[in-house]
C-alpha cells in the first residue's frame, strides 16, 4: 500500500533562453503514461479542492501559474507541499488522500492523470479511505 514517502516532487526539464522558458513533460520523464489532462482555474480564494483518493489514478500536479498547497495523507501521516513553480510536478501514487487549498489569485492547477475519468475509482469518503488502508 502506498505511503506519502512515495509522493515526490519532480523537476520538469526546461529550456531557457532570452525569449523565455520552455518546460517539457515527455513520456520517459514521468512514472506513467498520461491518459488525461485537466486543470483548475478561477478558483475562489478560500476554496478547497480534492478531498479524495484514487484506487487507480496516479497524478502529477503542477502549479502552471500562481501557487497553492497540496496536503497528502496516507492514513497514518500527512504532509503539506507548496507548489509555486511551473517546472515542478508533485507525483501522487494511488491510494493517497489529497486536498488542495490556499490558491493564490490567478492560480492554475494542472493535473496529468494516468487514467481516463472514472468516478468508480474515486474514494471520496475519508472514513472509507481509512478502512481501505486496513
Ligand atoms: P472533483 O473531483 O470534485 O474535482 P477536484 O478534484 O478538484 O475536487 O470534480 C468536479 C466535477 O468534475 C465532478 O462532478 C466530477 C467532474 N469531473 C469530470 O467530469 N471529469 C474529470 O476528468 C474530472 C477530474 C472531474
Amino acid at each position: 500500500m502506498n505511503t506519502i514517502k512515495k509522493v515526490k516532487l519532480l523537476e520538469i526539464p526546461k529550456v531557457h533562453d532570452e525569449r523565455g522558458i520552455l518546460a517539457v513533460v515527455e513520456k520517459d520523464s514521468i512514472p506513467f503514461k498520461i491518459e488525461r489532462v485537466y486543470y483548475l482555474y478561477d478558483v475562489p480564494s478560500g476554496s478547497c479542492r480534492g478531498g479524495h483518493a484514487h484506487k487507480e489514478q496516479q497524478s502529477i500536479i503542477i502549479a502552471l501559474s500562481g501557487s497553492f498547497e497540496v496536503i497528502v495523507d496516507d492514513g497514518s501521516s500527512k504532509k503539506r507541499v507548496m507548489l509555486n513553480k511551473p517546472n515542478q510536478g508533485l507525483y501522487i501514487p494511488t491510494n493517497i488522500w489529497r486536498e488542495i487549498e490556499n490558491f493564490s489569485a490567478g492560480a492554475v492547477c494542472l493535473v496529468l492523470a494516468s487514467t481516463i475519468y472514472n468516478e468508480d475509482e474515486y474514494i471520496r469518503n475519508y472514513e472509507s479511505f481509512l478502512l481501505s488502508k486496513g
